[in-house]
């Protein structure tokens, strides 16, 4: 452990560090402590790089805590959007960003200049992989250079993203250091991974609780009092290592048992068995069981990218990662799974691939959301197109896509259009379709989430 934490234990902190130390009043030093009474009366001027699914609800919720708020993003659009008081991340409402850039307390801006007037700055750029399938960490980059040349005395830095360990105190604290400042002295800095989850009706950033790691426990200290202004539960752990390390440790924990599962289901159609009610009757364990569900493959910007983070992070000091490249095995091959899904469905109609109509239902990468990121529906329809298949789909969260070198229009579900189709392909569980009907209309459906499941009829094909 590095480094013992000194401030006493509330309903709001949790100290997971190791045994709670008995609270002694560490002298701190005076950036610090004007620091935490500027978070204490918000009067502190925060900054939120990078105004995403997670740094704009970030910014949001600490304007709405009360402090004045600059989130700064290279968008344009997104920056004139923002400032117009529209919201463009479906859980961020518009009126809440309108009401904020109305009483002056939320503003965005390119200009970086702004982090010279802030007490502290949240780092929420992305971190995608390379084409080598190897970290691709020049955002960070990007936004850390900027923050260095806007560092001064007392501001405390955050880094957001999801990255490999080490990210912290081997890559961005050298680029902060330059400035001759001091860590944990005159500057603070600390990881805090973001995990919110898009959608979730019952969890967003203001109730998740938050771990945060500080590269010294002033940096911890300082950290954990900005989030507790506004979030519920705030989670202290001794480095920023242990924070990275804990954020690829459940979105890792995520794609292992997701390709468990998955080869289960591949594993039971060979036998026969329907995997949907093994898991059922399964998840009836009350304890030492959690259930996760086969799927058509992985899609967003965590649980295909992430796990490879951290493969590549203990391969640099040799040591392989066996469970997260056989679950990266089993899970990118369930697409593949799902064309011969398709090809089945058709078969029994006696059809070949080359010419049919294939429509896709849902192409972001989870149920009532409008991400498509990393989503597998898209490589399915790359697959099913490179083998001739003629692809529409419908999404009544994505009102159009980029595909095969143009764009597609989402099909409108009318029972004139849907019966052009050879075969459906349930490809996200959306809430707004009808199955009833879609199954009535359809020639062939294949259900690769089980969202049929109460249905029985020869039409449909399931994973
Ligand atoms: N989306 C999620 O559900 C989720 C959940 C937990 C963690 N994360 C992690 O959080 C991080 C951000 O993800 P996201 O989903 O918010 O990404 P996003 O693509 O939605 O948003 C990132 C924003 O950063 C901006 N940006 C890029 N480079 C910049 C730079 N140099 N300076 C300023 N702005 C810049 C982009 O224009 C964009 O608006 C990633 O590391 C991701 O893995 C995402």
């Amino acid at each position: 452990m590095k480094s013992t934490l000194n401030w006493r234990f509330d309903a709001t902190l949790v100290n997971v560090a190791g045994p709670m130390p008995q609270p002694r009043r560490a002298r701190k030093p005076r950036p610090a402590q004007a620091l935490e009474q500027r978070l204490e009366n918000h009067t502190a001027r925060l900054a939120v790089i990078g105004l995403g699914y997670v740094g704009l609800p970030l910014a949001v919720e600490m304007a709405q805590a009360g402090f004045e708020v600059v989130g700064i993003d290279i968008d344009e659009k997104r920056v004139k959007l923002l400032n117009q008081g529209q919201s463009y991340i479906q859980d961020v409402p518009t009126t809440d960003v309108a009401e904020l850039v109305r009483e002056k307390r939320f503003r965005a801006t390119t200009d970086f200049s702004s982090l010279r007037e802030c007490d502290t700055v949240n780092i929420c750029v992305p971190t995608p992989l390379s084409k080598q399938r190897d970290p691709d960490v020049s955002y960070i980059v990007a936004a850390a250079t900027e923050v260095a040349r806007y560092l001064h005395k007392g501001q405390l830095v955050i880094l957001e993203s999801t990255t490999y360990p080490g990210t912290t105190d081997e890559l961005v604290l050298p680029m902060l250091s330059e400035s001759g400042l001091e860590v944990g002295k005159d500057f603070f800095l600390a990881f805090s991974p973001e995990r919110v989850d898009p959608g979730n009706p019952t969890y967003n950033t203001r109730n998740i609780p938050k771990v945060v790691g500080g590269v010294t426990p002033a940096c911890t200290s300082a950290a954990v009092r900005l989030y507790r202004q506004r979030l519920e539960h705030v989670v202290a752990v001794s480095s920023p290592q242990v924070a990275e390390m804990v954020k690829l440790l459940e979105n890792t924990f995520r794609s292992v048992n997701i390709g468990l599962v998955n080869e289960l289901a591949l594993m039971c159609a060979r036998l026969k068995i329907d995997v949907w009610e093994v898991i059922r009757a399964a998840a009836t364990k009350p304890f030492g069981f959690m259930p996760f569900y086969p799927g058509p493959g992985l899609g967003g910007h965590c649980i295909p990218i992430d796990p490879f983070y951290l493969s590549w992070k203990a391969r640099a000091s040799g040591f392989e990662a066996r469970f997260i490249e056989l679950a990266g095995h089993v899970n990118g091959h369930m697409p593949d799974h799902v064309v011969d899904l398709v090809l089945e469905a058709l078969n029994r109609q006696g059809k070949s691939v080359r010419g049919s109509k294939v429509l896709v239902l849902g192409v972001a990468y989870k149920a009532d959301i409008d991400d498509v990121r990393e989503s597998p529906s898209l490589d399915i329809m790359e697959k099913l197109r490179e083998k001739g298949a003629r692809i529409e789909y419908s999404d009544p969260h994505v009102a159009s896509i980029a595909f095969a070198g143009g764009r597609l229009n989402s099909v409108p579900l009318t029972a004139a259009r849907v019966k052009a189709f050879d075969c459906l392909v349930v490809a996200t569980a959306h809430k707004a379709f009808d199955y009833s009907e879609l199954l009535q209309w359809s020639k062939a459906i294949v259900d690769t989430r089980n969202a049929l499941a109460e249905k029985r009829s020869p039409k449909i094909v399931r994973l």
